[in-house]
C-alpha cells in the first residue's frame, strides 16, 4: 500500500508497508524524517486529515504520533499542531556492501594529496575573475576538447614546465587521467602493454572494453620495454617520470626504445604524467612525450597538484589520433565543465598554480625528509625505495616472493588494529606478473598536517 498525503500544502509519498497500519504509518514517517524529506520543524497534517487521505482510522494515525512524539521524531505543540522535531538527522547507518569505509585515524595509503591544503582562498578568486570576465558564450555548449583559454594556458604550462609539445588544437581537457584512458580504451584496439606494478584502476579501463593488458618486468631502469619487440600490443601504458608505485624513473636508453618501436611499428605509448610536478632532489624529469608528440599521448591531471575531486585532466592528441578522440569525448559528455576550466586557466595565467606547487614541493619534501629518516632509523630491516619524487614511497620487507601477499595481509591487519592503514605492493600487481618479495605502498601525502606525524610514529613502531 503506498499512499500520497497533500493536505495542509504537503506533498508525500508514504509507502505503508505490512498489515500492521499503525506500526506502517510510524515507520514511514520514521524513514521520511531520517531520508530528509520531511525536515526538521514542518508541520504535519491534523491526524484526521492523514487519516482520511490515507483511508485509516484517525486514532491509528493519532497514536502513532503519540508514539512518534514519544520517542522524539515528532513535538506537539499546543495550539500549533504536530511538527517533525527541531533535532539532528541522525546519519543513516552504512548500507551493507556500500563503499562508504569508516576512516583510519592514520591514512597512509597512497594516491591521494593533502586534500587540506588545497588552495581554497586562490580557487575561489580564480573563480570570481573568471565568472566576473567570462563572455556568455563561454557558458554555452562548446568544443569538446575544452574552452580556448585553458588549453592555451595548459599548452603553456606543459611546455615550461614538462617539456611537452603540443598546441591548444592537439590537446583535449577531460575528466582526470580516468577519462583520458576510457576514451583511449574506445578507439585503441587489441592487447595494452602495461607496467608490470601499477593501478588495477586502469587495466580495468582496458579490460571493459576488451583489451587484455599484458604486463612488463621491471628493473632499476624502469619497465622492460625492449620486450615490446616481441610484442602484439597496440600501445603501452607507462608512468615514466616516475613509476608508480615503485617510483623508478625510465632510463633514458629506454625512453628511446620505447619511441622508437611506436614509431616504427605505428604503435602508441601512453605517458601517465600523474605526478612529475613533485621532484625533490634533481631537475624533473621532462615527459618522453616531447620526444616524439606524433606517437606518444601525454595524461596530466589536477588530481595530485590540486585535488583528486576537482577531475580535470588533459591529453596531448597526437594527429592521427584528433579526429577519433575528439568524437570519443563529445559521445561521452560532450565537454568538461566550463567553470572549472575556467577556473583552471585562470589559476595558471595568474601565477596561483605554479606558486601553490612550489609551496607543495615544500611541503611534501619535508615529510618525505622525516619519514624516510624515521623509517631508516627505527625499522632497519626494511628497505626504503622510490623516493625522490611523487607523494609514496615503497618499504620492501624482509621476505620472499612466495609469502609476499600472506606477509602483507598480515602487517595490513596489524596495522589496522592500530588505527593505521597502508597498502601491501600486491594489491597493484598485475594478475599476471609476478612480485619481487613482499613490500608496502606508503603514502605520505593524505594525511593532514595534525596527524602525519603520529602516523608516521605509529608506521615506525609496526616495522621497527
Ligand atoms: C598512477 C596514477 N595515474 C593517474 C592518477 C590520476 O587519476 P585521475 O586523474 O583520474 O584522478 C593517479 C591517481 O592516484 C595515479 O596514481
Amino acid at each position: 500500500m503506498a499512499k500520497s498525503w497533500a493536505t495542509s500544502g504537503l506533498d508525500l509519498h508514504l509507502p505503508l508497508t505490512g498489515t500492521r497500519v499503525r506500526a506502517a504509518v510510524e515507520q514511514a514517517l520514521r524513514d521520511a524524517v531520517l531520508s530528509g524529506r520531511l525536515a526538521p520543524g514542518t508541520p504535519l497534517p491534523s491526524s484526521r486529515s492523514l487519516a482520511a487521505d490515507l483511508g485509516i482510522a484517525r486514532n491509528t494515525v493519532a497514536d502513532a504520533y503519540g508514539q512518534l512524539v514519544a520517542e522524539g521524531w515528532l513535538v506537539a505543540r499546543q495550539g500549533s499542531g504536530t511538527h517533525v522535531a527541531d533535532r539532528v538527522t541522525p546519519a543513516p547507518a552504512p548500507k551493507p556492501g556500500s563503499t562508504v569505509e569508516p576512516r583510519p585515524t592514520y591514512d597512509l595509503r597512497p594516491g591521494q594529496p593533502d586534500a587540506s591544503s588545497f588552495p581554497r582562498t586562490s580557487w575561489l578568486t580564480a573563480t570570481r575573475s573568471a565568472l566576473a570576465t567570462a563572455p556568455h558564450h563561454a557558458l554555452e555548449y562548446s568544443d569538446p576538447r575544452g574552452l580556448p583559454e585553458l588549453r592555451q594556458a595548459l599548452t603553456a604550462y606543459l611546455a615550461r614546465a614538462r617539456g611537452v609539445r603540443t598546441t591548444p588544437e592537439r590537446l583535449l581537457v577531460c575528466s582526470g587521467t580516468t577519462q583520458a584512458l576510457s576514451l583511449l580504451a574506445t578507439v585503441l584496439t587489441g592487447r595494452i602493454a602495461v607496467e608490470a606494478h601499477g593501478l588495477a584502476h586502469h587495466w580495468q579501463i582496458f579490460a571493459a572494453r576488451g583489451s587484455r593488458t599484458e604486463p612488463l618486468p621491471l628493473d632499476t631502469d624502469g619497465a622492460a620495454v625492449e620486450l615490446l619487440a616481441e610484442s602484439t600490443a597496440s600501445g603501452v601504458l607507462l608512468t615514466p617520470a616516475h613509476q608508480f608505485p615503485t617510483g623508478v624513473p625510465l632510463a633514458p636508453a629506454r625512453r628511446a626504445t620505447v619511441v622508437d618501436w611506436a614509431r616504427a611499428r605505428r604503435r602508441w605509448v601512453i605517458e601517465d604524467d600523474y605526478d612529475g610536478e613533485f621532484r625533490y632532489d634533481r631537475q624533473p624529469v621532462g615527459a618522453v612525450q616531447g620526444l616524439d608528440p606524433d606517437v606518444v599521448l601525454y595524461c596530466g591531471t589536477a588530481s595530485k597538484s590540486l585535488a583528486p575531486g576537482v577531475r580535470l585532466g588533459w591529453m596531448t592528441l597526437p594527429p592521427r589520433l584528433v579526429e577519433p578522440l575528439v568524437e570519443a569525448k563529445r559521445l561521452a559528455d560532450h565537454q568538461t565543465s566550463s567553470l572549472d576550466q575556467l577556473a583552471l586557466a585562470q589559476l595558471l595565467v595568474s601565477g596561483a598554480f605554479d606558486r601553490h606547487v612550489r609551496r607543495m614541493r615544500q611541503h611534501y619534501r619535508r615529510r618525505r625528509d622525516a619519514l624516510v629518516a624515521a623509517l631508516r632509523s627505527t625499522a632497519p630491516t626494511v628497505q626504503v625505495e622510490g623516493i625522490s619524487a611523487g607523494q609514496q614511497v615503497l618499504v620492501r620487507l624482509p621476505g620472499d616472493a612466495t609469502e609476499a601477499r600472506a606477509t602483507e595481509e598480515q602487517l595490513m591487519a596489524a596495522a589496522r588494529a592500530r588505527g593505521l592503514a597502508v597498502a601491501g605492493l600486491t594489491s597493484y600487481t598485475h594478475p599476471d606478473a609476478t612480485q619481487a618479495g613482499p613490500a608496502l605502498v606508503v603514502g605520505y601525502a593524505r594525511p593532514t598536517d595534525r596527524v602525519f606525524h603520529a602516523a608516521a610514529r605509529e608506521l615506525c613502531r609496526l616495522l621497527g
